[in-house]
């Protein structure tokens, strides 16, 4: 029997009715249309399915959807505004750090939680938060190069328009 979900998805209040099994990733994904989050090894090893659940990163294929309910969520497709795209995205671009692409939404949404938590992370604490995120086609220097720039930008611009923690 489905069940009634409200969820705070990339700031919108998002209602949805689903069968309390599946996961919050399929919920994403079939149900609501937002295909950036991706499902790789679906066992939570890989990070391709990582959002954040009030702000925290978690493996969205091995959350139940009901776990989800109230809750805020952010998606990769949150992150970019009319303005443009977001720093941590912007320099993915910038320094390469793509190739398929298949793993890089989870990686992105990994990084912002790091910088969030940590804006001052060294390099050595970028990479540590990062263990959790295959990458099945590219090295890890260029990603890591990326979020290093990434919080560069992000320090100058948060006393300016910002890239606080809501986004
Ligand atoms: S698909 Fe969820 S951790 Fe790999
Ligand atoms: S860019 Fe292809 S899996 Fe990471």
């Amino acid at each position: 029997m489905k069940q009634r979900l409200e969820l705070k998805l990339n700031g919108e209040m998002r209602e949805v009715f689903v069968e309390p099994w599946r996961t919050l990733a399929e919920v994403l994904r079939d149900e609501l249309g937002l295909l950036g989050t991706k499902v790789s090894c679906g066992t939570g090893d890989c990070g391709a399915c990582n959002v954040l659940l009030e702000g925290k990163v978690v493996s969205s294929c091995l959350v139940l959807a009901p776990q989800a309910q109230g809750r805020e969520i952010l998606t990769i497709e949150g992150l970019a505004t009319p303005e443009g795209l977001h720093p941590l995205q912007e320099a993915f671009i910038e320094h390469f750090a793509v190739q398929c692409g298949y793993c890089i939404p989870g990686m992105i949404i990994t990084a912002k939680a790091c910088l969030d938590e940590n804006p001052d992370a060294t390099e050595d604490e970028v990479r540590l938060a990062m263990s959790g995120n295959l990458c099945r086609c590219t090295g890890y220097v260029k990603v890591t190069e990326a979020i290093m720039a990434a919080k560069e930008k992000m320090k100058k611009s948060v006393s300016g328009t910002g890239y606080g923690k809501g986004r």
